[in-house]
């Protein structure tokens, strides 16, 4: 039988700050036959990852970044179509590291997870059940340990990872504050992910908002972005205050070191405690974690946006758009329509 063809989206350039659409390049081909121990998965849906920032940078990142003339590294969820391995069977749907490409013929050990939740979409397994979920459960009960009361705020709230953070502190007891980018994103913290309040970043300076959102000061920070926005929360944590750092989005180029205020005084003043979070570091964790938003989910009290584009052509510029922050949700590429 003849291989299947294939478009896998490679990086050509090892850009300085967020890769751009010129960065990648679509290569058609044909998928090898998988090997033993091996599979061969179709993509249904490629991953968008604010981190692909971090993984084609070639410094101060916790993982080996992507080869030039490498597929794209990605999260992907799809169907095998040929397997090689005792543990999997054409029409399996899993999730895994099968990069930004239609077909990926792969060892095992690639998959992260099989899908056997038939009620819900595979779609979600790469978001609010998948990374984005699992990282806003983990690092916000993990690192942030919020009690009920306590007043959560969150940055990129109306995206994937923070709609989740600030709808988990919510079914925690927390009081809840948004951060996000644009009237529109505002409307979408309150009216679909119920925070208590939220705060336009884009609108001019912050403190003010948070300080009237916050009267009691912030006692967890889920930070997603760094920068000036963090600075300004920072300003407003309250005693033995706890900030998880999650992302660093409002950096986009690690190579020229930016400076900021010294946050020594704060820490001190408020005994607070700052910690980064990893997903990867807790891989032990995922079913637990999966277990108890899928739940949330079953009985609507966690719910989430997705941000579809069609097609291999879409995933050059994917990322470039993610960091324009043009994203309503998680950002995912459509390969197949189920
Ligand atoms: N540590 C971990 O294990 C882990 C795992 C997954 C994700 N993360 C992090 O979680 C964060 C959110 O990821 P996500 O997948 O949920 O993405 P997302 O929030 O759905 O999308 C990224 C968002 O970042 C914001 N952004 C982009 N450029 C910005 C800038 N210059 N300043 C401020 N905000 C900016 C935009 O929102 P606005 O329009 O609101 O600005 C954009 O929509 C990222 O920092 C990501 O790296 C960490």
């Amino acid at each position: 039988m003849a291989d299947p063809a294939n478009v896998r989206c490679v990086l050509v350039n090892r850009p300085k700050g967020v890769a751009q659409a010129q960065d990648f390049k679509l290569v058609a081909g044909d998928a090898p036959e998988p090997a033993q121990g091996e599979i061969q998965v179709r993509n249904h849906f490629l991953s968008v990852e604010p981190a692909m920032r971090g993984w084609i940078a070639d410094m101060n990142n916790y993982s080996e970044p992507v080869g030039i003339g490498e597929v794209m590294r990605a999260l992907a969820a799809g169907e095998v179509i040929t397997s090689r391995h005792p543990d999997y069977r054409p029409g399996d749907r899993v999730t895994g590291w099968f990069g930004w490409q239609e077909i990926a013929t792969v060892p095992a050990e690639k998959v992260v997870r099989k899908v056997t939740e038939s009620d819900l979409p595979l779609s979600a397994f790469l978001g609010i059940l998948g990374i984005n979920g699992i990282t806003a459960l983990l690092a916000l009960t993990k690192v942030g340990q919020p009690k009920a009361g306590e007043t959560v705020v969150v940055s990129t709230a109306a995206g994937a990872v923070g709609s989740a953070a600030g709808q988990i502190a919510k079914i925690l007891g927390c009081r809840t504050v948004g951060i996000a980018g644009g009237a529109h994103k505002v409307r979408a913290c309150l009216a679909d992910f119920g925070f208590d309040a939220a705060i336009d970043y884009k609108a001019g300076p912050i403190d003010a908002a948070l300080q009237a959102s916050c009267p009691d000061g912030v006692d967890v920070y889920f930070d997603n972005v760094a920068g000036t926005i963090s600075d300004a929360v920072y300003r407003q944590l309250a005693l033995r205050a706890r900030v998880v750092v999650c992302g660093t989005a409002s950096i986009t180029d690690w190579s020229d070191w930016p400076s900021g205020p010294r946050l020594e005084r704060i820490l001190l003043r408020q005994r607070a405690r700052i910690e980064g979070f990893v997903i990867f570091d807790h891989a032990a964790d995922y079913e637990d974690a999966i277990t108890r938003l899928a739940a949330w989910v079953r009985d609507g009290r966690l719910t989430y946006r997705e941000d579809i584009l069609d097609g291999m052509a879409a995933c050059p510029d994917a990322l470039a758009g993610l960091y324009r922050g043009e994203n309503e949700g998680k950002r995912l590429i459509r390969l197949v329509q189920t």
